[in-house]
C-alpha cells in the first residue's frame, strides 16, 4: 500500500493540526501544496515545525480559485506517480475543495477533506449553488465508487470523547427499548467580536466571498444533528422519507445596527475608528455577504409520522472577551473568543441527555482550551434501567498535554482512521448531513432573495 501523503492548503488549521500530528507521529508527509501568495508564511511554518522537511509546491492560481491550471495539474499528477502517494488531505478554503477532490479521486487517491465538502462564491444569493452542495455529494460518491477510493470528511465531533459517550448511551436506549429520539437542540456560540470592517475584508473565514457561518463551522453541528438523528433508523419501522427546514439569519447589517445602539461612552473598543458603524451604503457595495449567525428549525418524517424535530442556533455574535483593537494582537480566535456548545436530546417520556460545554475563562486565564463538558442524564427509571439522574463531567485537560483539547484529539483520531481507511466519517455516512446542509443553505439564499426561508425535500 502506498503510504505517502500530500497536504493541500497549509493555513492556520493545517498548521495547528496536521503538521503537529506529523511532527509527533512521523507520518509520511511527502508534499505540501499551497499558493505562491503564501510561499513565505507556509515555508516558515513548515521549517519551524518539522525536522524532516517535505517537498513544497506552490500553485500559480490565486487563493480560493475554482480550477487547477493545466501546468499544476500535470506536475501534481506526475509527483503522485513518482512518489508512492496514497493519500491526500484537503485543507484549503472550501471554495477550492471541489477541484482538488475531482483531481485526487480521478487519479485513484484516498482523500480526507476538511468540512464543508464543497462551497461556492456568492452561494448566499443562489438557490442553484445551494442545491449544488447536494449534487456534488452524489457526483463525488459516484466517482469514488468507480475509482474504488475512499473519501472521508473531517467531522471531528464523531470522534470526540464526550459526543462518543453520548452517542453510545443514546444508541443503547434505542436498541434496548425501541424508543426513538423526538427532539435534538444544538446551540453553538463562538464569541467572535469582529468590527464590521473586519467582517467585510477578512480573508480567513471570509464573509466577502458570499458565504457565512453555515459554511464556516456550521457543518459540524448539522452533522452532529444528523449523526444522532440517524440513530432512529436502528428501529426497523423508521426510514426518513422527508426533511424540511426553516432558517433565519443575523446579517452583517443587523450586527451593524445592533452595535450602533450600544452606548460608546465607556467602551474604548467601540470608540475606535475601526469599530465605527458603517453607512449601510458601504455594506451594500458588496454584491453578497455571508451571514453572521444562522438559526434553523428542522423536521424529519417517516411517511406521515414526524420522527424528530429540532433546532440549530449557530452564533458568532455572542459574548466575547475581545478588548484590543488590533486584530492580530488580540489573536481573536485563540484568546478573545468565548466558546459555548449545548446539546439536548429527548427520547420521549423515557430518557433525556444533554451536554453543556462552556469555556471556562478564569479571571486570569486566556487559554481557549479550558473547557468543561458536563453531561446530564434523566431516566424514567420505572422503565429504563439506571439512576433517575446522573451527571458526568469531562475536562479538556484529560485530552493530553500536546493535544490540548478534545477537538484536536478527535481530529487526530479521524486522521488516523483515514490512514487505515476505516473511518466512521466516510462520504456515504454524510448523506443526510449534506442534504440538510444544502437545504439550509438554500433557505439562506431564499432569505437573501427576499423569499421565505423554508424548503422541503423527499429523501
Ligand atoms: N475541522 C475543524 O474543526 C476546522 C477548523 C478550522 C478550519 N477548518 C477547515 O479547514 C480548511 C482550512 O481552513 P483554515 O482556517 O486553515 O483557512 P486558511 O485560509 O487559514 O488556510 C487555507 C490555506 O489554503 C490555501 N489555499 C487556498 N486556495 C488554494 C488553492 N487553490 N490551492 C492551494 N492552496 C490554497 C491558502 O493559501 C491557505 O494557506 C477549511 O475548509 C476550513 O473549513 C476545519
Amino acid at each position: 500500500m502506498k503510504n505517502g501523503i500530500i497536504l493541500i492548503g497549509c493555513g492556520v488549521h493545517a498548521q495547528n493540526n496536521y503538521l503537529q500530528f506529523v511532527k509527533k507521529y512521523r507520518y509520511n508527509l511527502k508534499l505540501i501544496v499551497d499558493t505562491h501568495e503564501q510561499e513565505h508564511d507556509v515555508t516558515k511554518a513548515v521549517k519551524d515545525t518539522l525536522k524532516n522537511l517535505p517537498d513544497l509546491y506552490f500553485v500559480d492560481v490565486p487563493k480560493n480559485s475554482l480550477k487547477i491550471n493545466k501546468k499544476d495539474c500535470n506536475w501534481l499528477t506526475a509527483y503522485v506517480k513518482n512518489n508512492d502517494i496514497g493519500y491526500v488531505i484537503i485543507s484549503t478554503d472550501p471554495l477550492s475543495h471541489k477541484m482538488y477532490l475531482d483531481w485526487a479521486i480521478s487519479i485513484g487517491l484516498n482523500v480526507l477533506c476538511e468540512k464543508p465538502l464543497t462551497g461556492y462564491k456568492n452561494i448566499n444569493n443562489s438557490i442553484a449553488l445551494a442545491k449544488k452542495l447536494n449534487s456534488d455529494f452524489k457526483h463525488l460518491d459516484k466517482i469514488c465508487d468507480n475509482k474504488k477510493v475512499k473519501l472521508f470528511i473531517q467531522a471531528q465531533r464523531r470522534y470526540h470523547p464526550v459526543y462518543e459517550f453520548v452517542y453510545s448511551a443514546v444508541k443503547e436506549v434505542i436498541l434496548n427499548y425501541g424508543i426513538t429520539i423526538n427532539y435534538i437542540g444544538i446551540f453553538s456560540g463562538n464569541g467572535i467580536f469582529n468590527s464590521i470592517s473586519e467582517y467585510i475584508t477578512k480573508e480567513s473565514h471570509p464573509h466577502n466571498k458570499g458565504y457565512g457561518k453555515l459554511l464556516h463551522s456550521g457543518y459540524h453541528f448539522i452533522d452532529l444533528f444528523c449523526w444522532f438523528a440517524n440513530l432512529n433508523t436502528l428501529v426497523s419501522r423508521v426510514k426518513y422519507t422527508e426533511m424540511s427546514a426553516f432558517a433565519s439569519i443575523y446579517s452583517i447589517k443587523d450586527l451593524n445596527s445592533q452595535l450602533k445602539r450600544v452606548s460608546k461612552k465607556n467602551n474604548l473598543l467601540l470608540k475606535d475608528s475601526l469599530f465605527k458603524n458603517l453607512d449601510n451604503k458601504v455594506i451594500d457595495k458588496f454584491e453578497c455577504l455571508g451571514e453572521v449567525d444562522m438559526h434553523a428549525q428542522i423536521e424529519l418524517k417517516s411517511g406521515e409520522s414526524t420522527i424528530v424535530d429540532g433546532q440549530l442556533a449557530l452564533l458568532q455574535n455572542s459574548a466575547s472577551k475581545r478588548s484590543a483593537v488590533d486584530y492580530n494582537a488580540c489573536n481573536l480566535k485563540n484568546l478573545s473568543a468565548i466558546r459555548k456548545e449545548l446539546l439536548i436530546i429527548e427520547l420521549g417520556p423515557l430518557y433525556s441527555i444533554s451536554v453543556s460545554a462552556l469555556q471556562n475563562h478564569g479571571v486570569d486565564s486566556l487559554k481557549s482550551c479550558d473547557y468543561n463538558y458536563i453531561v446530564t442524564i434523566h431516566r424514567n427509571n420505572t422503565y429504563i434501567k439506571g439512576k433517575a439522574y446522573e451527571e458526568v463531567c469531562f475536562h479538556n485537560s484529560s485530552a493530553g498535554k500536546d493535544l490540548k483539547s478534545f477537538n484536536k484529539q478527535a481530529r487526530l483520531k479521524c486522521f488516523q482512521d483515514f490512514l487505515e481507511l476505516k473511518s466512521k466519517s466516510d462520504l456515504k455516512s454524510h448523506k443526510l448531513s449534506i442534504s440538510l446542509f444544502s437545504l439550509i443553505q438554500e433557505n439562506i439564499a431564499k432569505i437573501n432573495l427576499h423569499k421565505v426561508g423554508f424548503s422541503k425535500i423527499k429523501l
